[in-house]
């Protein structure tokens, strides 16, 4: 028996080291974690299972017959993160480069198929090479067989990748797929086509670190949602970004103590609205003073910053936040920060989140660039999204709703169930300045009536009054009681039923 339990200790011991000590070596060298090192970072202390620890590759060509390396390049199983539910799976660079193999695609399938059985999150921690080349097409159809799992679990299982290493090739199409990606600085990268590829068929010299780098991918594709520092940071991020989603479309969203009292007051709020409608003001400040304990996780905070997006909890239940920030480009809807917003808005609804929304906003942006690059379509995404979204929908209207930005921002006629506004809201077509020089073109030479009319115009619309004559805006709210009211309405709005009608899925303008 000992003999057997010797052999067991044997195995486990030469699958823990990978590729080898040199290699784990050398992984450190470059400021990597090992694979296993990241999943004791990730997950609660000894609530690692692993599974498909010997798993080997089948492939006999090019010399693999004689290299075979228990585990295959990939560690996975499943674990918890402040005692939920989750499976991993992570790739070990020691091992042929994480490179992805028949094998290695199947133990990564293995956990995503549990994870949808029992509804929970699937974390994918990805350093690889890509293919394994020595395995040509085996490869390929183990990274479709990940993609098509990708897909069903869908809006079923959140599923977050971390880049902690090369992303390269159609290998970048699972993490793609996936809800939300963190990628670490300098030490991550994500490219369809790398930088030698790109010099040859474009002539472009660039870095990978400009080509797909965490910055890149951060701030200008949008491609990622956020950017750490190293892998110990995206690891811990991971941890209390988790701690925010329910485990599946099935369940409702976690509940988390909190001492933050649900009808604090926040008087500061009252005179955060600048007296010039042209001056800006920090949204966050907002959203900070609304949710539990001033806790938010902003996600692409640096990527179309014009419309913030993130989580927070009321009541310690999380809510999905949405707002036009007027500090970056006052706040205007474009076509990145429609795709953004979009896209968090389908999360939320996918996964029972409620949505609050902050509205601060002077229209569309104007101009060739918007128009020729598709506004009209990406634009409608938001739309689109906000419209068929039945999770409880609260807007709060800060200051300006201007055209069609008005409608799209969770109003009232997208089926929004608590539509408030600040006394400083103002809600119309457009600007009074601009609206004047409209209607009064005439009179343009005429300064005096210019002026006149602009101020007539500005007391009629200036203000949430019109709207909420129309029952457009259900209170116009005190600032300070922002909190209050939308904790009040996410109480209410708990058992909210909506249904839309049954379609076997709709045509978002992609
Ligand atoms: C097999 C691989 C490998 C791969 C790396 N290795 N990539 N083995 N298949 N794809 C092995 C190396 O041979 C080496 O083995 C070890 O992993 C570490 O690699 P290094 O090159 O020494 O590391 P580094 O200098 O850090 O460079 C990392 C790298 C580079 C940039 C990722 O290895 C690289 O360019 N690899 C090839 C990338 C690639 O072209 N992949 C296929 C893309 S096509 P030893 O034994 O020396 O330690 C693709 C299609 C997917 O992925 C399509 C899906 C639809």
């Amino acid at each position: 028996m000992s003999a057997n339990i010797a052999e067991v200790e044997r195995r486990r011991a030469a699958a823990k080291l990978g590729g080898g000590q040199k290699r784990i070596d050398a992984q450190h060298v470059k400021g990597r974690l090992t694979a296993r090192e990241r999943l004791e970072v990730l997950l609660d202390e000894d609530s690692f299972e692993e599974i498909d620890m010997y798993v080997e590759h089948n492939c006999v060509d090019f010399g693999m017959a004689e290299q075979h390396i228990p585990g295959d390049g990939v560690v996975t199983g499943s674990g918890t993160i402040n005692g939920r539910l989750v499976y991993v799976f992570s790739q070990d660079f020691t091992v042929f480069g994480g490179s992805l193999s028949e094998r290695h695609a199947e133990k990564i399938c293995k956990v995503m198929d549990a994870a949808m059985k029992v509804g929970a999150p699937v974390i994918g921690l990805n350093d690889s090479g890509g293919a394994r080349i020595q395995e040509g097409v085996a490869s390929l159809g183990g990274y479709a067989e990940v993609f098509q799992r990708n897909v069903l679990a869908s809006g079923v299982i959140p599923q977050l990748s971390l880049i902690m290493g090369p992303c390269a090739g159609g290998a970048v199409y699972s993490p793609s797929m996936t809800d939300f990606i963190f990628m670490v600085e300098d030490s991550s990268y994500m490219f369809v086509t790398g930088p030698e590829v790109v010099k040859t068929v474009t002539n472009e010299v660039v870095t990978q670190e400009e080509l797909g780098g965490a910055s890149t991918h951060t701030v200008k594709s949008g491609v990622a949602d956020l950017a750490c520092e190293n892998d110990i940071v995206a690891l811990l991020q991971a941890r209390d970004f988790i701690d925010f989603l329910p485990a599946s479309n099935r369940e409702d969203v976690p509940e988390r103590p909190t001492n933050d009292p649900w009808d604090r007051l926040e008087e500061s709020l009252d005179t955060i609205i600048p007296a010039s409608a042209n001056q800006p003001y920090d949204m966050h400040e907002v959203i900070r003073k609304t949710v539990d304990e001033g806790e938010f996780f902003e996600i692409q905070p640096r990527h179309a910053a014009n419309i913030i997006c993130g989580f927070g909890r009321v009541e310690g239940r999380t809510v999905g936040v949405v707002a036009n920030q007027p500090m970056v480009l006052a706040g205007v809807l474009d076509i990145d920060s429609s795709k953004k917003a979009a896209r968090f808005v389908r999360f939320c609804d996918a996964f029972n989140i409620p949505i609050v929304t902050l509205v601060d906003v002077p229209g569309f942006l104007p101009g060739t660039a918007q128009e020729h690059n598709g506004i009209i379509k990406h634009g409608a995404k938001l739309l689109f999204a906000y419209a068929e979204a039945t999770v409880p929908k609260i807007t709060v209207i800060t200051r300006k709703a201007y055209g069609g930005a008005y409608d799209v921002m969770a109003s009232k006629h997208l089926r929004g169930d608590l539509n408030y506004a600040w006394p400083t809201a103002e809600i119309a077509v457009m600007g009074a300045k601009g609206a004047v020089e409209i209607i009064f073109r005439q009179d343009r030479d005429n300064p005096e009536k210019i002026a006149e009319k602009t101020k007539e115009y500005e007391d009629r619309f200036a203000n949430p009054f019109v709207a909420a004559s129309k029952g457009f805006i259900d209170e116009v709210i005190m600032p300070h009681s922002t909190r209050k009211r939308i904790a009040l309405g996410l109480r209410k709005l708990r058992n909210k039923e909506l249904a839309n009608p049954w379609k076997k899925h709709d045509n978002i303008p992609l």
